[in-house]
């Protein structure tokens, strides 16, 4: 379920399984189509109802979410009523996404290291605490608002413009303001498949969420990603699990919504070591997925099912030991308005990229662009230098009218 590149990834690698004859996207891309075994079918990811038929229809064994929103509204329960196997975290679960608050006082509660932070349900007393602190001042929104709603405020007064603007609007979902401590560091995406009680991680992964070079302009959904990260070694990685990933999983147990699905740490980690939760999700990132995808050698329907079943415990994951980098190419506007439907060119002969599409679409046998984020050039190499000129010397034989990438992805 999903149209994005983390979409196409997943797809992809679920199509190589031995064990997998066809794979069906709800609602896909031009690049899904496209795939060997893979199918598009038109439907919406919120449509549950005939989600579900169509599982029904076709036989279908299994059902891999992508997005939040669904998982967020209840599709695993939806999906186990009519007795169709769906993996995902259930709907309590998802909070750990879909409300901010709960995430926070989940992590309070389980003493799980995170910025000490502050939840306001009207203007004027975010405003006055906002008041007492100095810059810079993180303001997120509770309730889901696809990467768009967490504002970091370089001073008080444009703080109180923030708060003012949120609490005018007050768009669908809005449920208040969380004000939280600004941890300066290096973030860490750490993605983990979980079973409830065990977990095996999907290597570590980092992506560059703003828009222009150098990590200037504004925050997208993720410009490029890259995949492992060379500065977490193993002690740093036990620390991840021991303070941060165990304590998630117990807790979660803990409130009576054991977690099973994938889960995102999204980490900061500090000058002095210490590492931070900075978000949860419940899912894969986009585009951290395309690079893990690719250095993934384990199957990836038979370990969802390990973990559907309870039995990470005994499932390793295998990576290519290699470094794989992505380049998002995107459209001209992004993360604003942008232009879509023109034709991309370039596509037939890479040899070093297998390129991942998040926002393209057929429309009379041409591929056109759809989306703000396009494309997500994908290359290994025998470190990130190598993965990174291999996936570059792809960006530049491909065009499309109002394109534009980062030309950092991959080096510091
Ligand atoms: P999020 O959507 O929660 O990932 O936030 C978007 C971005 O804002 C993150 O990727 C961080 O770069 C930044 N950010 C969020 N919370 C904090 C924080 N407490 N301290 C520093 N940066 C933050
Ligand atoms: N790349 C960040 C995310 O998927 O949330």
């Amino acid at each position: 379920m999903g149209s994005g590149g983390r979409e196409h990834a997943i797809a992809w690698k679920l199509a190589s399984s031995p064990k997998v004859d066809q794979v069906f996207v709800a609602p896909g891309n031009g690049g899904t189509e496209a795939e060997n075994l893979v199918r598009n079918v038109d439907i919406d990811p919120m449509n549950f109802a005939d989600l579900a038929d169509f599982a029904f229809s076709k036989n279908v064994q299994l059902t891999v979410v992508g997005p939040e929103e669904p998982l967020v509204e209840g599709i695993v329960e939806y999906f186990s009523e009519r007795g169709l196997l769906c993996f995902g975290p259930s709907q309590a679960a998802a909070r750990l996404e879909g409300s901010k608050s709960f995430a926070k006082r989940f992590l309070q509660k389980y003493k799980i290291p995170t910025a000490g932070f502050q939840v306001f349900e009207t203007g004027d007393s975010a405003v006055r605490f906002v008041k007492t602190l100095s810059a810079p001042i993180v303001i997120k929104k509770d309730g889901l608002a696809s990467g768009k709603g967490v504002f970091i405020c370089e001073t008080i007064i444009e703080a109180e413009e923030v708060i003012r603007k949120c609490f005018s609007e007050k768009k669908s979902g809005f449920q208040g303001l969380l004000i939280e401590d600004f941890i300066k560091g290096e973030e860490l995406s750490y993605i983990a498949l979980v079973d409830g009680a065990d977990f095996k991680a999907f290597s570590t992964s980092q992506d560059y969420k703003r828009a222009k070079d150098g990590g200037i302009g504004l925050n997208t959904g993720g410009m490029g990603a890259y995949s492992p990260v060379s500065f977490v070694d193993d002690a740093l990685e036990q620390k991840i699990v021991a303070s941060i990933v165990t304590p998630t999983l117990r807790g979660m147990i803990a409130e009576g919504s054991p977690y099973r699905g994938f889960l995102y740490f999204g980490l900061m980690v500090d000058p002095s070591r210490e590492v931070y939760v900075i978000e949860y999700n419940c899912r894969f990132g986009d585009p951290e997925t395309q690079p893990i995808m690719m250095r993934l050698k384990s199957d990836l329907y038979t370990v969802i099912l390990a973990a559907l079943e309870g039995r990470l415990s005994k499932t390793t994951l295998s990576f290519d030991d290699r470094t794989a980098v992505s380049v998002v190419m995107a459209s001209r506007g992004y993360p604003q308005a942008y232009e879509i439907g023109h034709p991309i060119k370039g596509l037939e002969n890479l040899k070093e990229a297998k390129v991942f599409h998040s926002g393209t679409k057929v429309k009379e046998d041409v591929l056109k662009t759809n989306g703000g984020r396009v494309l997500a050039v994908t290359a290994m190499g025998s470190d990130i230098s190598e993965a990174r000129r291999k996936a570059y010397e792809s960006v530049h034989e491909i065009h499309f009218f109002g394109q534009t990438y980062r030309t950092d992805i991959g080096r510091k």
